[in-house]
């Protein structure tokens, strides 16, 4: 399993480094929040799920000698994603990762069945929370001249996939603010960069599938690269790779991790079938 290695005979990718995750209570959030931790980051999860975080949080700090803490953050809210900031700055001085992860998911729906209320709730948590998180990061990244700022994005920003309209239409817009931050503060030396994952068992796919092996066959049928089980370990890892100084000239991209799923030409596909 790709997350499962032995960190103690590998080199600490993320030694001294700082790093503020929201939806860190659980899923993908969760998995980076536990790596992370291993290659030696100090880990602030920034959630709204308090008993969950926390719980995390006590499990990953009683086998790391980094200190892993919770703080409550709808992202959502300015004042919150400021605060979390803040309060990382206070606690440890500075800022080097901030990865704005936390999603939602949007109801199913057709075109006619768009309405407003679900399309700005998904909008204001995949978008608009991600760049709250980007803009307090940068704030103190600034004056230190370096940062690391990565969002999670989907398959979705890439391919059709069968996704409902908001949620498509929130994941191809964070890589649009991917790009345009990763111009703006790159002469601040801040890197920025996004995952996009397939479908992996998390809360959110469960809450949506119910059952893990729909996921799982998901991930599994669709990707064009065969023999490979996929989980929130690998978008974890995706994540180390763009946070790490291994990527230290990585800036602007989405880093699609579906394994060629978004390549394959699915009309060819019906017509061979
Ligand atoms: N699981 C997948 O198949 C998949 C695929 C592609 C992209 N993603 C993306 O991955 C990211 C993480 O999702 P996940 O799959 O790990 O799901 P998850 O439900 O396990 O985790 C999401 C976390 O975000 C938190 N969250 C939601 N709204 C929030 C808010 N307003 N403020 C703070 N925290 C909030 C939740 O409490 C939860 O802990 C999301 O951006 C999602 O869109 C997931």
């Amino acid at each position: 399993m790709a997350g499962s290695s032995s960190v103690s005979t590998l080199a600490k990718r993320l030694q001294g480094k700082v790093a503020l995750i929201t939806g860190g209570a659980s899923g993908i959030g969760e998995r980076t929040a536990r790596l992370f931790a291993r290659h030696g980051a100090n880990v602030i999860i920034a959630d709204i799920q308090p008993e969950l975080g926390q719980n995390v949080c006590d499990q990953i700090q009683s086998k790391s000698d980094q200190t892993i803490s919770y703080i409550n953050c709808n992202i959502t809210k300015e004042s919150d994603m400021e605060n979390a900031v803040n309060t990382t700055v206070s606690m440890h001085g500075k800022l080097d990762i901030m990865f704005n992860n936390a999603g939602t998911f949007a109801n199913y729906d057709n075109i006619f069945q768009t309405e407003y209320e679900n399309f700005k709730k998904v909008m204001d948590v995949n978008v608009y929370g991600g760049l709250l998180g980007a803009k307090h990061a940068a704030r103190v990244m600034i004056p230190k001249k370096k940062g690391c700022i990565l969002f999670t994005a989907s398959t979705a920003s890439v391919l059709y996939g069968g996704m409902p309209y908001a949620y498509t239409a929130s994941k191809h817009a964070i890589v649009g603010v991917t790009k345009n931050l990763a111009v703006d503060l790159g002469e601040y030396g801040i890197r920025v960069n996004c995952v996009s994952p397939t479908g992996i068992v998390t809360g959110m796919t469960m809450n949506m599938f119910k059952d893990d092996k729909i996921i799982e066959d998901l991930a599994t049928k669709n990707a064009t690269l065969k023999g490979v089980e996929v989980d929130a370990n690998d978008m974890a890892e995706a994540a180390l790779f763009l946070a790490s100084d291994e990527s230290k000239f990585v800036s602007g991209l989405n880093l699609v991790v579906d394994g060629a799923w978004s390549l394959r030409n699915v009309t060819s596909n019906l017509l061979s079938s």
